[in-house]
């Protein structure tokens, strides 16, 4: 696969001189990370508004939380069309409408298509339940406790063409524990998850990563504060 990023992307910068960085944020569900990306704003630790949040399912209790933080909300229904590619159409017009400089991925679990993802590159991530490059996919904390390893984590990265398989950012790991149920395991995945999106957003929205040769750099090198497990 090859990545929509030239060999050197220099990213969030260059979409206005605006401090508040508009997101938008696409969620499937829950909206945990959601909740965790509103607090920081809140908390001022995150120059950014969220300008829409959209979900790809009806009901989803994200878009509560975010109604309740008096964002606007919008559901694209995936089984309202009936080829990926118009879904993504529709799902791009949703978005473009608010003009952010960063969409963001929090438990979005609709896999995007090429359009999509170049429209996007460089300024479309994610967040994945593990320490990517392992365990892509789903069920990630059930695969992880087969597997016998001994940590796990998540990983916020670009999105690329490549499924879970785009720059990674940013990681957190967490001990896996004798006892550990995918739940258990899950949880305390996901506490790191609400910790380490908002700190790869203000990074991004603050200008300071780059990319080259498919490696993240956070003001030109790759620095501990990343966290990441293989380089
Ligand atoms: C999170 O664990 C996120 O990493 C994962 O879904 C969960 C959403 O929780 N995302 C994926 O698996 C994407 N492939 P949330 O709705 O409470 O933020």
């Amino acid at each position: 696969m090859t990545s929509p990023h030239p060999s050197t992307a220099q990213t969030g910068q260059g979409h206005g001189a605006s401090p508040t960085a508009g997101l938008v944020v696409l969620i499937s569900g829950r909206g945990s990370n959601l909740q965790a990306i509103i607090d920081a704003i809140r908390a001022g630790e995150l120059p950014a508004e969220i300008r829409a949040v959209i979900s790809s399912e009806p009901g989803a209790p994200g878009a509560a939380r975010a109604r309740a933080a008096g964002i606007p909300t919008q559901t694209v229904n995936y089984r309202d069309f009936t080829m990926r590619e118009q879904f993504d159409r529709a799902l791009m017009a949703s978005i473009d409408v608010h003009r952010p400089r960063l969409v963001v991925l929090a438990g979005f679990m609709r896999i995007l298509g090429k359009p999509f993802i170049d429209h996007y590159a460089g300024r479309l991530i994610n967040i994945h339940p593990s320490l990517l490059p392992e365990f892509s996919g789903l069920n990630t904390h059930a695969r992880a406790l087969q597997s016998g390893a001994s940590r796990h984590g998540a990983s916020v990265h670009f999105v690329t063409h490549e499924v879970d398989g785009g720059p990674v950012i940013l990681q957190a790991s967490v001990p896996v524990l004798p006892g550990d149920s995918p739940e258990l395991l899950a949880e305390r995945v996901l506490q790191e998850e609400r910790r380490i999106y908002p700190r790869a957003i203000r990074w991004f929205i603050d200008g300071r990563l780059s990319v080259e040769d498919g490696r993240v750099l956070l003001d030109g090198e790759q620095r501990p504060e990343q966290g990441l497990v293989r380089v």
